[in-house]
């Protein structure tokens, strides 16, 4: 289908990441003349975090710009995206469940965003989920902790925990706060990526009490937007895909299931909040608080949007999904508070939903690689 829109992708990119240079502005200024690893680099959230860096470097950094590596094992590809930016950052084909390169140098921040985040994707490899969380993210914070041991110095390290560390919480803990300790499966199909995050952040907490390492964590709460591949699997892209195509939006669940939706610039800001001056051993939820909708009501924002951009004239459809765990442990209602993050961060996320699925659903008309 064809788009009816002033913005092009690259156009809502732009906005984008001016968007969170602006919003994280003294952040990304103490990142200057630093080095910075990210591993994952080239996932969904990478797109933002590895942008913000080259469009940092390209007009801000006065001189001091930051020196950018990238580990990621690319098993789905290098993005095209990615690929683009070649000199501007040093690119590294690195599995994190694997032992560290040994010429690794020094990194004063560190940011472990490695491991698949699609429930159909990593249920496909829930071993492999758990390595990357748990052995690749000890081997992390044990080159971190060596730096410090030799005298370098240590700026920050966020591990990518995950909402789903609160499992499907009861009522009385919806909306969420930090301090809840989750109604978790230690056995269920989602264990290996929960489970996995709710010892990572436990490392996490140790290396910074014992070892007095700035270490900590994010809880993502269903970040979505550009840089969300079309084939992710995920609920929006899934939708999107459907529109693009022009046929019904299939909805593999009763559609009662809520979930706040934060548009991934905003969210980004927030990681590099969280990164440089999250307080060491704590996690902060990053996420919107309202609105709370079901999939049912996405289903029809998007289907009103899809008609808007692309002339679509779709319906959502219900159907079953071929995969039997498909909904196993899927939390009914998903809702953060972000009190910490705002009080400690200054984390305001700006950019609501409406706005943010009509930017995502721009960017995917430009960007359906792999769509079938
Ligand atoms: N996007 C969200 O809403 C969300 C929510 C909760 C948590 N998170 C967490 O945030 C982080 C990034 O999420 P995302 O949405 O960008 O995921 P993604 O799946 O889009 O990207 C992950 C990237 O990590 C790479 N990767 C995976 N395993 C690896 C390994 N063993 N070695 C090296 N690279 C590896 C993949 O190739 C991919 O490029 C993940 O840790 C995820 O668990 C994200």
């Amino acid at each position: 289908m064809n788009m009816k829109s002033n913005d092009t992708a690259a156009d809502i990119v732009q906005q984008d990441l001016e968007h969170i240079r602006a919003s994280a502005a003294e952040e990304l200024a103490q990142l200057a003349g630093r080095r910075l690893l990210i591993t994952g680099g080239a996932g969904f959230l990478g797109y933002y975090l590895v942008q913000t860096i080259t469009h940092f470097n390209a007009t801000r950094s006065a001189g001091r710009p930051v020196d950018l590596t990238v580990f990621d094992n690319f098993s789905r590809g290098i993005p095209s995206w990615l690929r683009g930016l070649g000199s501007k950052l040093n690119l590294v084909r690195h599995d994190v469940r694997h032992p560290l390169p040994a010429d690794m140098g020094h990194f004063d921040f560190i940011i472990h965003a490695a491991s698949i985040a699609s429930p159909t994707i990593y249920r496909l490899d829930p071993i492999g989920t758990m390595d990357a969380n748990v052995n690749g993210l000890r081997a992390l914070l044990e080159y971190f902790k060596g730096q410090k041991e030799a005298g370098r110095p240590v700026g920050g390290f966020l591990f990518y925990s995950s909402s789903e560390i609160y499992g499907d919480p009861d009522a009385a803990n919806i909306p969420t706060p930090e301090s809840y300790r989750g109604c978790v499966s230690c056995t269920g199909p989602r264990a290996c990526y929960d489970e996995a995050k709710r010892y990572g952040e436990t490392l996490c907490v140790n290396f910074a009490r014992q070892h007095g390492l700035p270490v900590k964590s994010a809880r993502p709460f269903n970040n979505y937007g550009p840089g969300l591949r079309i084939t992710d699997g995920r609920v929006i892209p899934d939708f999107a895909r459907d529109v693009l195509a022009g046929r019904d939006i299939v909805m593999l669940s009763d559609g009662r299931a809520t979930r706040t939706f934060c548009y991934s610039a905003d969210a980004v800001a927030g990681y590099y909040k969280v990164l440089v001056r999250g307080r060491a051993g704590e996690a902060y939820n990053i996420g919107v608080e309202k609105p709370e909708i079901s999939m049912a009501q996405l289903g029809e924002k998007i289907t009103a949007l899809g008609a808007d951009l692309y002339g679509y004239r779709g319906k959502v459809v219900r159907k079953s999904s071929g995969d039997a765990d498909y909904l196993v442990d899927n939390p009914n209602r998903r809702c953060p508070i972000i009190d910490k993050a705002r009080r400690e961060l200054g984390y305001e996320p700006k950019i609501d939903l409406d706005e943010g699925l009509r930017r995502s659903m721009v960017w995917y008309g430009d960007n359906r690689e792999g769509m079938a």
